[in-house]
């Protein structure tokens, strides 16, 4: 039988939650992932088929995997554990939980060097570094950054100890009142730089590419990435939103409190790509420049805007405070475990996984200068690090959630934890979790290898 409550404690109300869950949600993968990704293939029909996943996967999944958390009370590995027991099926399916763990790890390592970018960012903004910057300038400074290891080791060195403190600490002191001031702030940031976006860059253009699909751009390979961001997107499929299910009330509703988090991520989302877009193409950039379309396109918009030194910091202040609110979600899960089955301290839990994930991110920071010349399948480290996590392992954790939730626990079990007052509503997510997401995952698998 699961505990009743978590060991590690309780958010103090719903609200607290939707926070924390947003504060994971919303980070790098919103403003910087999805842009990029979004830009390399083709804009419109790859935000159309990621909207459609969002919808048909990823809510599903997460109301799913809120309601594993919630049932089980303690990190994924032993949640899996004891509600298999619970349903008398194998314990096998505790591999949910390992699976997490690893990805977690995995994620963390390369996420944290990507956050340094923000991170020193915020200096060179605030150095007066984007006054007056033309593209190619633009360009020039992010490659330059990327060119020195010293820097970036520094900035991931300081963005994995941020981590380390607030995870060592405990998750709710502290986390939860800073996310109710800094997201909406970020949020703001966001539509102040979409306001530029329209009087300075190519709206009606970026709009254009970014809501207007052209299929015939759609590769097999692209509805993958969708799908990985997706996942991402919504800190799904590792357990990073089931340990923070486990610490949810008994009486709050999972689906409208899911459906908050996943309304609140996917805007973001938007408002950043309408911010950028234009921006990009008003400046005659691409937008599939790749990894650095953010860290070339917005310093230009900040260059020339009134106020541009003050809000561009201000913005990647906040860009590294979504990042944070992030990363902490991705070490809970390993650091949960650790301390419930282990025998570990928070403190001494919380070490190994940082240094674990420093020292698998030295590797990723050194893919994109000294070791650039070493590939796997084509992909340096750090790119070869953030495909296998989100295209690769979180829908495969979302498979087995949605697979396990759907087939493999009783009907009465997920009910009863849900208790949701519509059978209708309830009825439709049944039906999501146990035929849609699971095979609309295992369609874009087969077709991404080309089996079908
Ligand atoms: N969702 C976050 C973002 O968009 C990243 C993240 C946090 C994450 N926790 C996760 C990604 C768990 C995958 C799994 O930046």
């Amino acid at each position: 039988m699961p505990p009743t409550a978590s060991i590690h404690g309780q958010w103090t109300t719903r609200l607290a939650f939707i926070l924390a869950a947003t504060g994971s949600a919303v980070g790098l993968g919103n403003i910087w992932r999805f842009p990029y990704i979004a830009g390399e293939n083709g804009g419109g029909a790859f935000v159309l088929v990621y909207l459609g996943c969002i919808l048909l996967i990823g809510l599903p999944v997460m109301i799913a995997e809120i309601m594993l958390g919630r049932r089980g009370r303690q990190s994924p590995i032993n949640t899996m554990t004891s509600l298999s027991r619970e349903e008398g099926v194998s314990t096998g399916w505790a591999s949910i939980g390992w699976i997490g763990v690893v990805t977690g790890f995995l994620i963390l390592s390369f996420y944290s060097v990507v956050a340094g970018w923000a991170l020193s960012y915020i200096f060179k903004s605030g150095a007066g570094g984007f006054v007056g910057l033309d593209a190619s300038g633009s360009e020039a400074m992010f490659d330059g950054m990327l060119a020195s290891p010293e820097a970036l080791l520094a900035w991931h060195t300081i963005f994995m100890v941020m981590v380390g403190i607030v995870v060592a600490r405990g998750v709710q002191s502290g986390l939860e009142k800073a996310v109710t001031i800094l997201m909406p702030l970020l949020f703001v940031m966001l539509l102040v730089m979409v306001g530029y976006a329209v009087v300075q860059g190519n709206f009606a253009e970026g709009l254009a590419f970014m809501l207007a699909p052209d299929f015939s751009e759609l590769s097999a390979n692209a509805v993958l990435l969708a799908m990985g961001q997706a996942f991402f997107t919504l800190s799904l499929g590792m357990g990073a939103i089931m340990i923070y299910g486990s610490y949810l009330q008994s009486d709050a509703s999972i689906p409208r409190t899911a459906g908050v988090v996943v309304g609140a991520d996917t805007l973001v989302a938007i408002v950043a790509g309408l911010a950028i877009f234009p921006i990009v193409l008003g400046a005659g950039l691409s937008p599939g420049e790749g990894p650095g379309l953010i860290f070339v396109t917005l310093p230009l918009a900040f260059g020339e805007m009134p106020g541009g030194l003050i809000f561009g910091t201000v913005f990647f202040i906040l860009l590294s405070f979504a990042a944070w609110t992030s990363a902490i979600s991705i070490a809970e899960p390993a650091v949960a475990w650790l301390v419930e089955t282990v025998g570990m301290t928070r403190v001494a839990a919380t070490t190994v996984l940082a240094i674990a994930a420093w020292t698998l991110g030295i590797a990723a920071l050194l893919s994109l200068n000294v070791w650039s010349d070493y590939t796997l399948f084509d992909m340096g480290v750090l790119d070869f690090l953030d495909y296998l996590t989100a295209n690769i392992l979180l829908p495969l954790g979302g498979f087995l959630i949605a697979v396990f939730a759907g087939w493999r626990m009783t009907r009465g079990s997920v009910s009863a934890e849900l208790a949701m007052r519509s059978p209708a509503l309830f009825g439709l997510w049944y039906f999501l979790v146990r035929f849609v997401a699971p095979v609309a995952i295992l369609l874009v698998f087969l077709r991404a290898v080309e089996l079908i």
